[in-house]
């Protein structure tokens, strides 16, 4: 928790010195003999750009927060998956991604269908960011769905760039990103989401190179 809470600070801390340095500068542009109106408009861009960042991270963190307590009920995660699928298709339809599917759940988990969905969406929108950037012919979105003996796994495969053996841990961690517009709360947020259902995620490689994220859901949580 206290390393949680200076990471925090940390992160909201880097905005507002933003703002304070552009407010001073913006300042200074306007206070001279010969204004210089348009220096303080950047500024004033560059202020209002980090308070975005800032009531971001505060959101992000709202929503971080707000994780307990479960709605549980009764449900396929197959029909959770299709849902999210069915939330990202702009995304997906506008970056022309192949989308591999093989659903093949056949029992019901008692879990909460909300935050399950907010799990797949942030897994589904991770690996369309990764693949956005990198140069391969054609992107491909696999997920797959398993039963297990007692629960069940999902696996969410892109074949972006992959991530690095050594960051496959640390890519959970709140505030971990590698982009410049990124927060670094979504795979933080997946999960504090898989182990309220007293599951497990985690990172692999694919094997075309990309990464595979999977998580497993006991079937009952409580
Ligand atoms: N599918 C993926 N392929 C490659 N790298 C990934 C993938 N998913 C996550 N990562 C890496 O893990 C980091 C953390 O992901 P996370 O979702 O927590 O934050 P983010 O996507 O950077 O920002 P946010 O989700 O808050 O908008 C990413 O910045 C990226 O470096
Ligand atoms: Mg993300």
């Amino acid at each position: 928790m206290a390393e949680f809470s200076a990471s925090i600070a940390h992160e909201i801390c880097q905005p507002l010195l933003g703002i304070a340095a552009n407010a001073a500068a913006s300042l200074r542009w306007l206070q001279r003999d010969v204004p210089d109106v348009d220096e303080a408009i950047a500024g004033l861009k560059d202020i209002r750009a980090g308070c975005e960042r800032a009531a971001n991270i505060v959101k992000a963190l709202g929503a971080l927060a707000r994780q307990a307590p479960l709605q549980l009920q009764i449900l396929n995660i197959d029909d959770v998956i299709r849902e999210a699928i069915q939330l990202t298709q702009p995304a997906l339809t506008a970056q022309r991604v192949r989308l591999e599917t093989a659903l093949s759940v056949n029992q019901s988990i008692v879990a909460d269908a909300v935050q399950l969905q907010q799990l797949l969406v942030n897994l589904i929108t991770n690996a369309l960011e990764a693949m956005a950037g990198s140069a391969q012919e054609e992107s491909v979105l696999r997920i797959n769905s398993f039963n297990l003996k007692e629960g069940v796994e999902v696996c969410v495969e892109d074949n972006g760039p992959g991530i690095p053996a050594e960051r496959r841990e640390q890519i959970f961690g709140a505030f971990y990103t590698t982009k410049s517009t990124g927060l670094g709360v979504g795979l933080a947020i997946c999960r504090a989401v898989v182990d309220a259902h007293h599951g497990r995620i985690w990172a692999q490689a694919s094997a075309c190179g990309g990464a595979r994220m999977r998580f497993k859901l006991p079937t009952c949580c409580y």
